[in-house]
């Protein structure tokens, strides 16, 4: 094979035409699948980053979900001798074996968004993600001051939180920012707590079962965008008017969710960027050029979004969606 391709070249070269560019390095990318709006444009900014770059060959799985998917997809990026892994876990245990195969293979490795458990045990080479604690912390913060702004601090406020994917480390750590900023507020009282599996769809049918057996919705705090576009419109089939009878605030700050935010169907919106391919270019060109990256997880900087703007959450200030509304890229 090699010998044909020499010979093809060399014919090409003879005959006076441009040989085909080499790929001189292969960056292979684990994805968990597509579920969301977010994931869409994570995938978008990773995979066309990789192939607009002059040199560079992707190498893409898509896991639709599956642990045992993402496993196959790592050992085969192994197996082909790929020069980088790009990788983001469905949930955030049990990659232990894996990724220590992938470090015996001596393959560089970046951990992107949702990072492992085992990560003080493994080599990787940078590291790059959304702070999952503090946006669960903003989401509730957020419910919590616009309350008190429009003196609604004196009654019990009933919230319902609406989880991403068991176990995923975007899921636990938002919920562990979600309850530890429920205790700062006390009049917001918790009475429903169920994953919706980060998707539309499931966003829907869950809020559609908790407006059946729970008396009282005030609050939905719902863990990315998806979901909470998916609860707008069971909100809506049971006779309900979304961002008013329901506050909502959701995750991500995907466009869809900033056009429910100025029709007035929904409250806030969390930044969680998905536009990875800037670091992720930067971060291989510098390893190529024999630069060391930090190991500490960079968190990109990230804003708050809602109808108003100006409420004040200690690390950061709303935006008001509709002025900003004509520059989102997701
Ligand atoms: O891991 C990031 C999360 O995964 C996003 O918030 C969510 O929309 C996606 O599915």
């Amino acid at each position: 094979m090699k010998k044909l391709t020499a010979i093809v070249l060399t014919a090409a070269m003879c005959m006076g035409l441009a040989a085909p560019a080499m790929a001189d390095i292969k960056v292979a990318f684990s994805q968990i699948g597509q579920e969301s709006d977010w994931r869409t444009a994570n995938t978008d900014s990773i995979n066309g980053t990789i192939e607009a770059h002059e040199g560079w060959e992707l190498v893409y799985d898509d896991a639709q979900q599956k642990q045992e998917n993402q496993i196959k997809a790592l050992r085969n990026f192994i197996t082909q001798g790929v020069d980088y892994i790009l990788f983001t876990g469905v949930v955030s245990t049990g990659w232990e074996e894996v990724l220590a195969e992938v470090n015996e293979a001596e393959i560089p490795l970046i951990l992107v968004d949702r990072l492992p458990d085992c990560i003080d045990d493994i080599d990787y080479v940078a590291a790059f993600g959304g702070d999952f604690v503090e946006e669960g912390r903003r989401q509730v913060a957020w419910a919590g001051e616009y309350l008190k702004s429009v003196g609604r601090d004196s009654e019990d406020v009933n919230v319902v939180i609406m989880e991403g994917t068991t176990g995923a480390s975007a899921q636990t750590g938002r919920t562990e920012g979600n309850l530890a900023a429920m205790e700062e507020y006390p009049f917001l009282k918790l009475v429903g707590q169920q994953t919706g599996n980060f998707t539309r769809a499931e966003g829907q049918a869950v809020m559609e079962s908790w407006l059946k057996s729970i008396d009282k919705i005030d609050v939905l705090i719902a863990q990315n965008d998806d979901m909470a576009l998916g609860a707008i419109d069971a909100i809506k089939a049971a006779g309900l008017v979304p961002g008013k009878d329901i506050i909502i605030v959701g995750c991500d700050s995907v466009k869809a969710a900033f056009e429910a935010i100025v029709a007035g169907e929904m409250n806030a919106t969390i930044e969680c960027t998905p536009l990875y391919g800037p670091f992720v270019e930067s971060c291989i060109e510098s390893l190529e050029a024999g630069e060391e990256m930090s190991k500490e997880v960079i968190h990109p900087e990230e804003g708050v979004y809602d109808m108003d703007g100006g409420i004040d959450l200690g690390t950061v200030v709303s935006v008001k969606a509709a002025d900003v509304i004509d520059e989102r890229v997701y």
